[in-house]
């Protein structure tokens, strides 16, 4: 993995009961540049273990001057999203990863619509940025709960005018329309929770469009599950993942290089194989012929039996 940044919290801000914007600027040197769509890993020290959440960033990639993160703080939270709510404070020293980006807009575009629930806002608020420059033709639509999980929405609408369609909790989504009569090289893309991406899939495939012209980024961060052994099958090597951590987490703790990017069971980086032991499967990568060989250690987990890696 490449050298991590260090960057200040220059300031911090609650943007909705539950969600907390965090503006970040070199601490040394430049800021590397960024394109819409991509994500930082935010390293985090929980005590003795210490967590990498991935977060879009969600200021404009034309200004490196500083990096800007949305963080939704989480029911079932690992403990990742409540320490940057409430131990992180402005003038802080973080470390990050430097920017990647796993959902681009795709740039040859006739239209591109942009479908997002909640925190499934944050990769949209670069794309716009970047879109409104190059005069690209872009609407969104956005799901959210006033009051708690509405961040930007009078930014977005002064913002987008018309080509704004906002939905709050309880009004109707109709995905049919939406999605139909739309100009040839139209794009979609979704972001939000699994039901909403799988709505928006399976209308799209039944409306015709080629899955190339359906992209998703989901929020599936590690949740927690119940603690497991694992045993590395080339050293011997017993480790302890705890219910708090992921497997991935565990094996960095051990000492154990793993690549990985998206740290959410999207990107396929981390896949490993693995020799015995019940799985719970969590990832949206490897398909069930695969699952029986392999496991995305970033968000799956052992249930039960101990768990043997070809590691
Ligand atoms: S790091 Fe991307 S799937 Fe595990």
């Amino acid at each position: 993995m490449s050298a991590l940044l260090q960057v200040r919290v220059s300031d911090a801000r609650m943007l909705t009961p539950v969600v907390r914007e965090f503006t970040l600027t070199a601490e040394n040197g430049a800021l590397p540049g960024f394109s819409s769509g991509s994500h930082v890993q935010v390293h985090l020290p929980l005590g003795e273990r210490s967590l990498r959440n991935a977060y879009s960033l969600t200021g404009d990639p034309a200004d490196t001057s500083q990096y800007r993160i949305a963080v939704r703080l989480q029911d079932a939270s690992r403990g990742g999203s409540r320490y940057l709510h409430q131990q992180v404070a402005i003038g802080d020293i973080l470390s990050i990863s430097p920017p990647a980006n796993l959902f681009a807009p795709h740039s040859t575009a006739r239209l591109h619509i942009l479908i997002a629930a909640g925190i499934g806002i944050t990769p949209f608020m670069a794309y716009i940025s970047a879109l409104e420059k190059s005069q690209a033709n872009v609407e969104l639509h956005y799901l959210y709960r006033p009051g708690l999980t509405d961040a930007y929405v009078t930014q977005l609408q002064q913002r987008l005018g018309a080509r704004f369609h906002g939905y709050p909790a309880g009004s109707h989504v109709d995905l049919t329309t939406i999605l139909s009569d739309r100009p040839l090289g139209s794009h979609v893309y979704t972001c939000g929770p699994q039901r909403l991406l799988d709505d928006v899939c399976q209308h799209a495939t039944r409306l015709g469009w080629p899955s190339s012209r359906v992209h998703w980024e989901t929020f599936s961060a590690a949740q927690p599950g119940q603690p497991f052994e694992l045993t590395l099958a080339r050293s011997g090597q017993r480790i302890q993942v705890s219910a708090e951590q992921s497997l991935l987490e565990a094996l960095e703790s051990a000492g154990l290089q793993v690549p990985n990017l998206c740290r959410g069971g999207v990107c396929g980086q981390c896949a490993t194989r693995h020799l015995q032991g019940d799985i719970e499967h969590r990832d949206n990568f490897l398909s069930p012929a695969e699952q029986a060989e392999y496991l995305m250690p970033c968000v799956s987990r052992g249930c039960g039996s101990s768990v043997l890696l070809d590691l």
